[in-house]
């Protein structure tokens, strides 16, 4: 039908429009000169003069023919990881380093991410090596585990020697804002009373302390970024975060597994043929710093794209919209 794609680029300018999640990688090289570009592209309903409305809704038409695999493509990313659907490797089949920053890092404020520019990392998988660009945070996550939005999911881009690209996401969850609870006094019902009286004072032992799937940590190299996030609220400017250690990470990411597709950018262009690999573990951050970092970022997450293979949303949405003109003219008034 080719209604559908006229439908869809609408509202196409000649804007120039950067990728984000390719930032520093081949499909959007860093700017010379220090500067911090700031992409024009956005996550709202948000319409600007010259550029259309930038949410992703309409990125394909923000520059076309460039982003057009945004609505057209079938491999898009962010997804639903359902459980037990997805190829999954151990992480100790992933062979990781990542350079740690005792100077720290540029810690970057994009307008639609903030990102730190890495200084080296190899990823090894599946017979391809992979060198470390950048990492930077959505909020919410993109990717959905299992049915459910986490706090913040990390995005480490990498990139081949022949131009492939390979992200590693994970997780970030709300980590425990203070120590476990002491364990909770023993209930004073009746029963254990009398036994009590009838044993002589026996013990009664505390009930094991509350635990949840989600229990996990801060992560020290989370808290120490977005220790400066507030110095960077205004898109286009950057800082030099303390020294990052990076072993941290890597050990979480080596404990868990990895939940791997073939599927695409979450920015415009939104560019296919990205290896994704989707980490099982969870990096943490504290109640107080998710929402240091939600002050800067606001919200930057595409909604989630159908299962690989199956056709854009954005295409069923537009097929649906001219079965329904078409309905509509055959049955006025019905
Ligand atoms: C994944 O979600 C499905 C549907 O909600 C649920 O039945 C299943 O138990 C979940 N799996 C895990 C491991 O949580």
């Amino acid at each position: 039908m080719g209604l559908t794609l006229q439908a869809l680029v609408l509202v196409a300018s000649a804007t120039r429009v950067f990728a984000s999640c390719a930032h520093g990688t081949f499909l959007s090289p860093r700017a010379e000169g220090g500067t911090v570009e700031v992409k024009t592209f956005g996550y709202s309903g948000t319409i600007c003069p010259n550029i259309g409305m930038q949410g992703p809704l309409n990125w394909a038409a923000l520059e076309a023919p460039a982003n057009s695999v945004c609505a057209t493509g079938t491999k898009q990313s962010p997804i639903d990881m359902v459980d037990g659907v997805f190829t999954v490797i151990p992480g100790t089949d992933v062979q990781i380093t990542v350079n740690d920053m005792p100077d720290g890092a540029e810690f970057e404020n994009l307008g639609t991410t903030v990102e730190v520019i890495t200084q080296g990392g190899t990823l090894d998988v599946g017979g391809k090596q992979f060198e470390l660009q950048q990492f930077h945070f959505h909020l919410p996550s993109e990717h959905l585990d299992n049915g459910t939005s986490q706090a913040m999911e990390m995005h480490m881009v990498w990139q081949s020697a022949a131009q492939e690209l390979a992200v590693i996401g994970v997780y970030i969850a709300i980590a425990d804002a203070v120590p476990p609870a002491a364990p909770a006094p023993a209930k004073r019902d009746n029963k254990i009373l009398c036994s009590r009286l009838n044993r002589r004072q026996e013990a009664v032992p505390p009930p094991p302390p509350p635990t949840t799937a989600a229990a996990v940590p801060p992560t020290t190299l989370l808290e120490t970024i977005f220790s400066v996030v507030d110095q960077i609220a205004v898109p286009g400017t950057k800082v030099t975060t303390p020294p990052l250690a990076m072993g941290e990470v890597v050990d979480v990411l080596r404990a868990g597994a990895f939940q791997v597709y073939d599927g695409s950018l979450t920015t415009p262009p939104c560019s296919e043929g990205v290896a994704w690999h989707v980490s099982t573990a969870r990096l943490g951050v504290a109640p107080a710093t998710l929402a240091r970092a939600r002050d800067v970022i606001g919200f930057n997450s595409r909604y989630p794209q159908n299962a690989p293979g199956q056709p854009n949303i954005l295409m069923i949405s537009a097929m649906g919209s001219a079965v329904a003109a078409i309905v509509d003219v055959a049955a006025p008034g019905a």
